[in-house]
């Protein structure tokens, strides 16, 4: 097993999957610029599995820091590429931050990896389905014009991995589309992080219910649904992060039938936004104040994951319900908010 180098690691994702990997006897390097993380995180990991992962603060844009990174740690054979930018309505107001820090990062890191084996997992979305026609929707669905530069950027980054994968020899990619990742660690030492006001469900309701929001609004009720509000497929950042090892050992083992693959991330199951906030409100014993608003723009109304690819392909399958998922997300704003950091 060689070394796996994790882009944005100490970020919310990366930092589950690096927990993930050292559990299964991986060694990792963390290379992160912590514009949307803290490097207190690492020894949060350390805390969690006894080993606290090498960690180099690199700035991805730069393309001769790159260099030198990669020369002093030859021996990557994986890389797990999460660092970017996820704003999808900062990415409106500021396109070319989005291009430059999703795509010329990306370009960056392909073109300093050229000439070397190795295996790369990418960090896709289901927004790159827009709103499906047909639920559950398969990797085979059509790709629908994004709707922001932020889901541009992993149409981009999904075209430039596969026609590189198909252009050279030593470059396998898996990309994963992940459904909606919420939740946290069960020792709830590591959690989202959110910068500012939170734009996504969770890390909103938890922190109403903490007191730091006076109240969550729910962008619509009205909607084609058993409810009115809208369905999501929420994985719990965990399943998330073993899908990731999932997918480095496929590549180890050659079990590839191409150079490039995708995988639906998710449970298979839609939940409606109403459904989670009273999920929320069980597992916690809070009441949450809400109230029901407008829709908000360019929201998709429906969707979930068909996940049989991954189960099969990858032997992986999501464990978590939405009640776990709900209660680690809780535990979680529980203790950053009496521990931060
Ligand atoms: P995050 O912001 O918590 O983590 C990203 C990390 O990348 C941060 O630690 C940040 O400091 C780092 N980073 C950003 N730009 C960098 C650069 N130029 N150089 C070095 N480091 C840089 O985000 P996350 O939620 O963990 O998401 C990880 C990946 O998954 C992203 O690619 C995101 O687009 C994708 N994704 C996230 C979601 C979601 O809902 N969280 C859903 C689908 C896909
Ligand atoms: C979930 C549901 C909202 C906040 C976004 C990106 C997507 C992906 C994940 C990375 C929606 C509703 C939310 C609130 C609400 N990221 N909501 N009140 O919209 O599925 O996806 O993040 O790739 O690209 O678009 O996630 O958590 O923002 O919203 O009612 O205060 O919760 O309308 O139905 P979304 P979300």
């Amino acid at each position: 097993m060689g070394k796996i180098l994790v882009t944005g690691g100490t970020g919310y994702i990366g930092a589950h999957t690096v927990v993930e990997l050292q559990n299964n006897g991986y060694d990792v390097v963390i290379v992160d610029n912590l514009s949307n993380s803290d490097v207190k995180i690492l020894d949060q990991i350390k805390t969690i599995t006894g080993t606290k992962p090498a960690f180099v603060k690199l700035e991805l844009r730069d393309k001769a820091a790159l260099a030198v990174f990669l020369n002093e740690y030859s021996d990557i054979s994986g890389v797990i590429h999460f660092a970017a930018s996820k704003s999808v309505s900062e990415s409106v107001k500021n396109p070319l931050l989005y291009y430059d820090n999703n795509i010329s990062t990306l370009v960056n890191l392909l073109n300093a990896l050229a000439g070397k084996r190795v295996n790369f997992v990418f960090s896709s979305s289901c927004t790159v389905y827009g709103e499906p026609d047909v639920l559950p929707v398969t990797e085979q669905a059509p790709i629908k014009k994004a709707e922001s530069p932020y889901g541009n950027t992993k149409q981009i980054g999904e075209e430039i991995l596969k026609e590189t994968a198909n252009a050279v020899d030593d470059l396998k990619v898996i990309a994963l589309r992940y459904f909606n990742p919420v939740g946290a660690h069960s020792s709830a030492l590591i959690g989202e992080l959110p910068n500012g006001v939170p734009q996504n469900l969770v890390p909103f309701i938890t922190q109403t219910a903490i007191g730091k929001r006076k109240e969550l609004t729910v962008f619509g009720d009205n909607f084609d649904t058993p409810d009115g509000s809208c369905i999501r497929d929420f994985i719990h950042v965990v399943d998330l992060a073993k899908a990731h090892v999932a997918a480095i050992k496929r590549m180890e083992a050659a079990q590839m039938t191409a150079a490039y693959e995708v995988f639906n991330i998710g449970t298979g199951n839609g939940y409606s936004v109403l459904e989670l906030i009273h999920t929320f409100e069980k597992v916690s014993g809070e009441q949450l104040n809400y109230r029901i608003g407008q829709p908000r723009d360019g929201d998709i109304v429906k969707i979930w994951g068909d996940v049989s690819l991954a189960q099969k392909e990858l032997n992986w399958k999501a464990e978590n319900s939405l009640a776990d998922m709900l209660a680690s997300a809780w535990a979680w704003e529980k203790y950053i908010s009496e521990n931060p950091f």
